[in-house]
């Protein structure tokens, strides 16, 4: 049984009179500050040094006492950990554990480091994760207009007996109980999170690209190509997420996209892949990989990013959206 959190069942309570630190002002964490701040929250804000990073001059900007993240460690009672996942565990280890006293609160935005005990904390602190379900400045926008991002909660620690209590107070701040916050484990968000990356970012941009190609090798023009690769696809996600996968095939398409989705579709999938790279993931082969690509200084990546950036797709695509539009 899923236990879904929403604004009513929830209080902010916990973190009246505390302060919260948002470590790392990126993707994340301008937006979780802005939101906190604007729910009444004393943020302050931990960033690397001003010659390694623009990010203190820019909390400032913005209006926040900014510090490096050793004194915004010292001052905070709650730290939101929103430094990208593999530069976690240095800064952690130099800056972050030396000044943790008991009774804090770590909340991550991903629980990789902390599943796979690259970051251990002491037992003296409360290990929590809040991540709400979008990118930052979608996490921003919502909570504007009045909304919020739906997202998860955990508990990997309960060291004062209200850890839960505090990562829902965050959760609030961000906006994310006027959707629905859904109480998970640090394993599920890290390994659903990293299952989605492979399957769907990864299955989709493959399908994309395989359909660009194959038309392009059998005589097609190229925008034609991509208009049909990317943009077809494009247009329908909205609907379909509005009025249901069902509703869209059976009455927004047309009766020869419907035979074509039910028919032909699942020959294109290969379920056993699928299956197998969850089976990876459980086994921790995923991140072991990752980590291992990050020690290295990205060598796969790098590669891989050269070939990429190279390929007739992405030229065309650089002239569609000057030719045709955005
Ligand atoms: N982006 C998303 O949409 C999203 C969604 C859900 C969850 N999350 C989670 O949120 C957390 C933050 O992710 P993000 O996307 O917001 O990260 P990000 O913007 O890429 O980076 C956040 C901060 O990490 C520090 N940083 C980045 N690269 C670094 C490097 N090479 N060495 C040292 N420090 C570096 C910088 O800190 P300074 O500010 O100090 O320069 C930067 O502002 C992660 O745990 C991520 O998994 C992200």
């Amino acid at each position: 049984m899923e236990k879904i959190y929403r604004d009513a069942d929830v209080s902010i309570k916990p973190l009246e009179g505390k302060t919260v630190a948002v470590i790392g002002y990126g993707i994340q964490g301008k937006a979780q500050a802005a939101n906190a701040r604007d729910s009444k929250v004393k943020v302050i804000i931990g960033t690397r040094p001003p010659e390694e990073s623009p990010s203190r001059a820019q909390a400032k900007a913005d209006g926040f006492e900014a510090y490096s993240i050793a004194e915004a460690t010292k001052r905070a009672d709650v730290l939101l950990i929103e430094l990208a996942d593999p530069a976690q565990p240095p800064i952690y280890k130099a800056e972050i554990a030396p000044n943790l006293s008991p009774g804090k609160t770590l909340c991550f935005c991903h629980g990789f480091n902390v599943l796979y005990g690259v970051i251990q904390p002491p037992k003296s602190v409360n290990t929590v994760l809040f991540v709400p379900n979008a990118p930052g400045h979608f996490v921003r926008q919502k909570y504007l207009a009045g909304e919020g991002v739906y997202g998860c909660v955990a508990v990997d620690h309960d060291a004062t007996g209200d850890a839960m209590a505090i990562a829902l107070a965050v959760a609030k701040a961000v906006g994310s109980t006027r959707a629905g916050v859904v109480e998970m484990s640090f394993q599920h968000e890290t390994e659903g999170d990293n299952f989605e990356e492979q399957i769907l970012y990864g299955g989709a941009i493959q399908l994309m690209k395989m359909c660009f190609r194959v038309m392009v090798e059998n005589g097609y023009p190229p925008s034609f190509a991509y208009a049909k690769a990317i943009r077809s696809l494009r247009s329908v996600i909205d609907v379909m997420d509005e009025v249901g996968i069902e509703e869209y095939i059976s009455r927004r398409c047309s009766r020869t996209a419907e035979f074509a989705i039910r028919s032909r579709g699942p020959r294109v999938v290969n379920e056993e892949a699928i299956r197998e790279i969850f089976r990876e993931t459980e086994r921790g082969e995923f991140a072991r990989d990752w980590m291992q690509e990050w020690s290295l200084g990205m060598p796969t990546l790098h590669r891989l990013r050269r070939t990429a950036a190279d390929s007739e797709m992405e030229k065309t695509g650089q002239a569609w959206r000057k030719d045709f539009g955005r």
